[in-house]
C-alpha cells in the first residue's frame, strides 16, 4: 500500500512517500526565512511560496516509478490559499494515476507524528489517550477515545502558545520565530525572582495566553533598557509560566479520564524544558507520556501519511468527491 501525502496547510510545503510502515522519501521547504521579516506568517506569500516549491518536492518522489495508491492531502485547518494549492495539486495527481484522493484534518495529522520513529511507523498509541496540540496557530486539549473518535476538551481563548512565544520574543528584541530563541535565552538563566503567572481560565479547559504576554510588555515598558541579563530571565520566567499553565489543564483531563497515553504534539513541543517538565510530572501519574521525534514536530506530510494509513486500516477514510473550496473544515474523521 504506497500512499502518497501534500502538506500545505501553513508555511511550511511537504510532500510523503509511505510504502506499508515505511516512509521512503518526505520533504520539507520550509518557507520561514520568507516571512521573517514580517514577523509572522503571510498568507499570500505563503501560497505563492507552496505554488512555486510544492511541484518540485512532488518530482522528488518519483511517482512514475514508485505509483501511488492513494492520494492524502491536509484539508485543513490552515490558510484558505494555502490548503488550495495542495489540494489541487492531491486532485490532479489522483486523477492522473486513477487512484482516490483524501482530505485530511492537519490536527489529527499531527497526532499520529508521535508513531514515525527512524522513518518506521510503529502502531504505539493505546486508546482512549488525551492530546494536548500546540503550535503556532492551535492549543488545544482533545480526549481521544478511538480512531477516529474525538472530544475537544479546551482550547485558546486568544492567542496560541507558539503565538504567545512569537509575540513575546518580539518584545524583548529576538528574533522570529520567537520558540526556540526564547527556549534558548531561557536555557542560560541560572537564578532569578521574576514571575509572570498566566490568568487561569475558571471551571474550564481552556487556556489564554494574552494576559501574560500583557505582563512582560508592561514589565518591558517599565524598564529603560532590557540587558542580555533581562532577556535571559523574561524568556526563563515566561517558559515556566506557560509551561506550568499547560500542564495545569493537561493534568486536570488526565485525573477526570480514565486514559492510557498522553500525546503533546505541534511545533512547540519540540521545546525540551516542556518536554521534561511534561515527561516529570505525568509520569508520576502512571500513564505513559509521547513526544514526537524532534524532527516531526511541526508541520509535515510524513504525519499525515500515518493518518491516512491509520484511516484506510480502520475503513474511515472518506474520498473526496469535488473540489469546491469549503475549507472551514474543522471536524475531524
Ligand atoms: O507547528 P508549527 O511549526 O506551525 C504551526 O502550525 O503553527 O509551530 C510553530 C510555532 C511557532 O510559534 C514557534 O515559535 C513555536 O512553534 N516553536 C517553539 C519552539 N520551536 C518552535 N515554541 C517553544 N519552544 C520552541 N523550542
Ligand atoms: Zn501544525
Amino acid at each position: 500500500m504506497r500512499i502518497v501525502t501534500i502538506e500545505t496547510s501553513c508555511d511550511e510545503t511537504s510532500v510523503a512517500l509511505l510504502d506499508e510502515d515505511r516512509l521512503i522519501k518526505h520533504y520539507i521547504f520550509s518557507q520561514v526565512y520568507h516571512h521573517r521579516r514580517y514577523r509572522g506568517v503571510v498568507p499570500e506569500i505563503a501560497s505563492r511560496l507552496h505554488s512555486e516549491k510544492l511541484y518540485k518536492l512532488l518530482k522528488k518522489l518519483d511517482l512514475q516509478k514508485n505509483k501511488p495508491d492513494y492520494i492524502g492531502f491536509t484539508r485543513g485547518p490552515g490558510l484558505k490559499g494555502s490548503l488550495l494549492v495542495g489540494r489541487i495539486a492531491a486532485e490532479v495527481i489522483g486523477n492522473y494515476f486513477e487512484v482516490p484522493v483524501y482530505g485530511l484534518n492537519h490536527l489529527e495529522g499531527h497526532l499520529y507524528s508521535v508513531e514515525i520513529e527512524n522513518d518506521r511507523i510503529l502502531n504505539k498509541l493505546k486508546f482512549p489517550l488525551i492530546t494536548l496540540i500546540i503550535s503556532g496557530g492551535h492549543s488545544e486539549l482533545w480526549y481521544v477515545e478511538d480512531y477516529g473518535k474525538y472530544k475537544l476538551l479546551g482550547s485558546t481563548r486568544d492567542d496560541a502558545v507558539g503565538e504567545a512565544f512569537d509575540k513575546v520574543a518580539k518584545l524583548i528584541g529576538l528574533n522570529y520565530p520567537g520558540g526556540p530563541e526564547i527556549e534558548k535565552f531561557a536555557s542560560k538563566c541560572k537564578k532569578t525572582t521574576l514571575r509572570f503567572t498566566v490568568p487561569e481560565v475558571k471551571n474550564s479547559y481552556d487556556y489564554s495566553f494574552s494576559g501574560i504576554k500583557t505582563q512582560v510588555s508592561y514589565y518591558v515598558r517599565d524598564k529603560k533598557k532590557i540587558t542580555l541579563k533581562d532577556k535571559i530571565e523574561i524568556s526563563y520566567a515566561f517558559q515556566k509560566a506557560v509551561v506550568e499553565s499547560l500542564y495545569r489543564k493537561l493534568y486536570l483531563a488526565v485525573k477526570n479520564y480514565k486514559v492510557y497515553n498522553v500525546v503533546i504534539c505541534g511545533g512547540v513541543s519540540v521545546n525540551s524544558y516542556l518536554r521534561n517538565f511534561m515527561v516529570e510530572k505525568i509520569n508520576k501519574s502512571g500513564v505513559r507520556i509521547y513526544f514526537p521525534d524532534k524532527k516531526y514536530t511541526s508541520d509535515n506530510a510524513a504525519m499525515m501519511a500515518v493518518l491516512l494509513k491509520r484511516m484506510l486500516e480502520r475503513k474511515k477514510a472518506r474520498e473526496e468527491k469535488n473540489i469546491e473550496a469549503d475549507l472551514k473544515v474543522y471536524n475531524w474523521g
